[in-house]
């Protein structure tokens, strides 16, 4: 596995790779890798012939007050997990290496897709998103790349990105893996103390609940709402930031609940912020939004 700290190093080790013709796949994260994370690198395998992953914690989608100082780091596990799955080439630039002119000033700006959701409790997050991923698929050129479903928005966001601006990239979704009590994996989820992790579980409960009704025939919004919300908020130390039911693509809430819509929610858990989703399936032969 060739580990690449600088831009130069990645140039060559990818010039190689094109050179004998490989298909690039690209996994970025920002480490701290969990099985989530690995099972893309699964995907791209299957997708691609040179599996490449990228860490880096990028300071662009971390609002003033979250998490980027103490965002959990350990590389060295990282890159022996990604030696593991038999990864070719691992991207771990420093941040001068990254932003070598400092900030970028020309920034993909998300639109009224990146307000929605997260975007309204995470104003800038989207554009930090995209612009890192822009510049990752810049000096990558992947001809695929791999997401999880877990970050529901970002993902739909990437797939727009490269759509309005004609990327080039073949974009993946890889579904949410979760422990075995079917908590979502989060690099996140070591910030939780014992209690708030048996509370953790409430986000999954919720929307469980959720599909349960829906499959037994409840199609109000309202009343699917009220419920997620209220299974959330049984669990004490769960602070609900929303839970939505919206379209899959333009993440508009939805004037019929239909099978293929998203139910998404935030949460806190204590001082940690928590994503989960779940598209709705309908019953027996269900069609897509
Ligand atoms: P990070 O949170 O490290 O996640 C990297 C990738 O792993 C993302 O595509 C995310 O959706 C996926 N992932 C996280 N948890 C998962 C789970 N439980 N199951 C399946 N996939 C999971 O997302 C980011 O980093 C950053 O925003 C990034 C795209 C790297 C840009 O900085």
């Amino acid at each position: 596995m060739i580990v690449a700290a600088t831009r130069r190093d990645l140039r060559e080790a990818l010039a190689s790779a094109r050179g004998e013709g490989l298909r690039i796949g690209l996994v970025p994260t920002m480490g701290y890798l969990h099985e989530g994370h690995l099972s893309l690198v699964d995907l791209a395998r299957g997708r691609s012939d040179f599996v490449a992953a990228s860490i880096f914690v990028n300071p662009l989608q971390f609002g003033p007050q979250e998490d980027l100082s103490r965002y959990p780091r350990d590389v060295k596990r990282d890159l022996a997990l990604l030696r593991g799955k038999g990864v070719d080439l691992v991207f771990h630039p420093g941040l001068q290496e990254m932003y070598p002119q400092g900030d970028p000033v020309v920034m993909v700006d998300p639109g009224t897709l990146g307000q929605r959701l997260c975007g309204e409790f995470r104003p800038g997050h989207f554009r930090g998103v995209l612009t890192v991923v822009a510049r990752l698929f810049g000096l990558f050129r992947p001809q695929v790349a791999v997401f999880g479903q877990k970050d529901y928005q970002q993902a739909v966001l990437i797939r727009r990105m490269v759509r309005d601006l004609e990327l080039q990239v073949e974009v993946h979704l890889g579904p949410i893996v979760r422990e075995a009590d079917g908590l979502a994996m989060s690099s996140r989820n070591v910030f939780l103390s014992p209690e708030e992790r048996t509370h953790a579980l409430g986000i999954r409960r919720g929307l469980l609940h959720v599909q349960d009704a829906f499959q037994a025939g409840e199609r109000s919004m309202g009343a699917l709402r009220d419920l997620l919300a209220r299974e959330v908020e049984a669990y004490h130390l769960l602070e609900l930031q929303y839970g939505e039911i919206v379209h899959p693509e333009s993440l508009e809430p939805l004037g019929a609940v239909l099978p293929g819509a998203v139910v998404a929610v935030a949460a806190h858990c204590g001082a940690t912020r928590l994503i989960d989703n779940l598209i709705l399936k309908g019953e027996a032969n269900g069609s897509a939004v």
